[in-house]
């Protein structure tokens, strides 16, 4: 038990050290000056608090109230020793946050049950924290695990994806890490350059509903074809709409927008500007960039430079060129994933 007394009279500090040590088997924290009594509990954390009321440089209720002004010292007891019959000081010590008081001089008996009572209340705090405490524990251990299975989920979702697409895991791979590159790079939240992360693999999900016919076409699609080919941004749509998880959502919006164009020839919608949303917009960047940099059955892989040429060419057009602009700065860390998350080097993510 960790008690502190704060009385500016040594003799009354020796009687409620020795009845306090004895009973309660503690060694009490005195003060003669409530000054440096505070400064002790700037640092220290109390059991409970005895104080005197009439006291000089800092009496009994100003204590009171800046303790209570101390981080964690809300709910420590405190009683305060007066010899006042004053009813309005016991009032305002009271509303200052006193839970008890002790009159002068002390009666031993009465100062041992104040202090019983004091220190069964303080149990029950320190025991209602402790609970406070493991349950904010277990909320976070638990959301941790609810957020690690959501991804799980999402990457086997991706992974079904990929065997419904001409391209690799790899292509998947590459544009969530040069959009989630991007997004920092423009100084998005964290958590939206993870989400933005996760979002993009989900890219092209919509092409579960693409006939096998028009994905695997290696001849350029006809009008017709052409047509059904658009839908996997709307099927993306459909099935990851409505969702509360917020990786979802941004993974709808990228599904539905990642081929609008900034200049509103895009699909499906013809959106304009900034009504394609900004993930959707970075994923374009991310998704055009990786094809135009792998091989494809139709043509060879272009050099980085080349692409980025493209991407120059393309800025304000099917770009938004501030995102071009930006992009074009993380080529060193851009060319860094594009070899690490190469075709030669498959066998090392698996
Ligand atoms: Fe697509
Ligand atoms: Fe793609």
């Amino acid at each position: 038990m960790n008690i502190l007394i704060i009385d500016d009279n040594a003799i009354n500090v020796k009687v409620l050290e020795n009845i306090l040590g004895k009973s309660f088997q503690c060694q009490p924290v005195s003060y003669l000056n409530p000054l440096k009594a505070m400064e002790w509990c700037a640092t220290a954390d109390p059991d409970m608090v005895f104080v005197d009321y009439m006291m000089p440089d800092m009496d009994g209720l100003q204590f009171i109230e800046a303790f209570r002004q101390l981080p964690d010292k809300s709910e420590t007891p405190i009683v305060m020793i007066t010899a006042a019959e004053d009813k309005s000081v016991r009032y305002k010590a009271l509303e200052l946050g006193a839970n008890d008081f002790l009159n002068k001089p002390i009666d031993k008996s009465e100062l041992i049950a104040r202090t019983r009572n004091m220190w069964s209340i303080r149990q029950s705090q320190k025991q209602l924290q402790d609970r406070a405490n493991w349950l904010d524990s277990e909320i976070r251990r638990v959301t941790k695990d609810i957020i690690e299975k959501e991804r799980d989920a999402i990457f086997r979702l991706s992974r079904a994806a990929e065997y419904r697409s001409p391209e690799t895991g790899l292509h998947v791979m590459r544009v969530a890490l040069y959009s989630r590159a991007l997004a920092k790079k423009i100084n998005l939240p964290s958590e939206d350059q993870e989400l933005i992360f996760v979002a993009a693999s989900m890219h092209d999900i919509g092409k579960v509903g693409t006939p096998d016919n028009i994905l695997y076409k290696s001849d350029k699609l006809d009008q017709y074809e052409f047509a059904l080919m658009k839908l996997h941004t709307l099927t993306g749509y459909e099935i990851m709409q409505n969702s509360t998880s917020k990786i979802m959502q941004m993974a709808a919006d990228i599904a539905i927008g990642h081929h609008e164009k900034f200049d509103g020839t895009g699909y499906p919608k013809g959106l304009t500007g900034e009504r394609i949303p900004l993930a959707a917009r970075i994923c374009a960047i991310a998704d055009v960039f990786d094809a135009l940099t792998s091989d494809r059955a139709y043509k060879q892989a272009w050099s980085i430079e080349q692409a980025i040429e493209e991407l120059d060419k393309q800025s304000g057009k099917h770009f938004d060129p501030f995102l071009v602009q930006n992009f074009k700065t993380l080529i060193p860390e851009i060319s860094q994933i594009r070899s690490q998350y190469s075709a030669g080097r498959m066998g090392e993510m698996d």
